[in-house]
């Protein structure tokens, strides 16, 4: 998996310089994935992931995988979108991912509970550009969902029916989608260069929830 994300940094490399922002992703989108690229290995690594892409995957791993991102979706996403103007978010061409993962959830019959621990997942992040960088994550998290989808499928077979909603969130469209946000994130952090350093700060804050959510998700079903 993370050939495919080196395979991707390198073709923003071999973007001719002077190319226009729309299929040119450097600059801040370059940053953010440098730095979270670690926080994201060790996502990948965690034993509710691997369980994920294993052969062995069963049912009740995906019902622990969304429920856990239920957990940080929940409490981060509305705030996120609260904190920009609807103008923002048409040009980034997002919406909320949160009633998908609500639905793929009722749809496995379960409802959405607290994490083991008993406390919802927290990530400080404060002004539009760390708003932005934890956008970021949420949003590039439907390019690994995609993956692991497939892998779903593959192992647990179509005929399970498994609900894939949130996973698969832009369908057919998410390359396209990718490409839209990248371009509208270069060019809003381009308006406002000085605050690079915010937007990757509220990402590896988002990114953070995110890995401890899942860590303590799998924590919790190997107690
Ligand atoms: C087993 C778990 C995961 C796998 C296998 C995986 C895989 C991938 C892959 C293959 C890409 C690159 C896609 C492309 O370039 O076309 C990617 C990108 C990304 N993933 Fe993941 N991912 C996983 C979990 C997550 C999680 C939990 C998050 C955060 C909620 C996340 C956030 C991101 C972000 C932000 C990007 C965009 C990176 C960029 O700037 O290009 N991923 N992932």
């Amino acid at each position: 998996m993370s050939n495919t994300r080196e395979t991707a940094s390198a073709t923003a490399a071999d973007t001719a310089p002077g190319a226009p922002s729309s299929s040119a992703p450097c600059g801040i989108m370059q940053r953010l994935r440098e730095r979270t690229s670690g926080i994201h290995a060790e996502t990948e690594r965690l034993p509710l992931m691997a369980a994920l892409l294993d052969p062995g995957v069963t049912p009740a791993d995906y019902a622990r995988y969304l429920a856990a991102l239920h957990g940080v979706y929940a409490s981060v996403e509305p705030a996120l979108y609260a904190a920009l103007s609807p103008t923002v978010v048409t040009r980034l061409g997002v919406r909320p991912k949160l009633p998908a993962l609500q639905r793929d959830i009722a749809a496995l019959g379960l409802s959405p509970c607290l994490p083991p621990s008993g406390r919802p997942p927290r990530a400080v992040v404060d002004g539009e550009a760390a708003v932005l960088g934890g956008l970021y994550v949420l949003e590039g998290a439907t390019l690994g969902g995609r993956v692991i989808a497939t892998r779903l499928q593959r192992t647990l077979g179509p005929e399970m029916g498994l609900p894939l909603s949130f996973l698969n969130f832009h369908g057919a469209e998410a390359g396209a989608a990718w490409r839209r946000f990248s371009a509208a994130m270069t060019d809003l952090c381009l308006q406002a260069r000085a605050q690079d350093d915010a937007v990757a700060a509220g990402a590896v804050a988002v990114f953070e929830a995110v890995h401890r959510a899942l860590r303590e998700a799998g924590a919790g079903a190997q107690g």
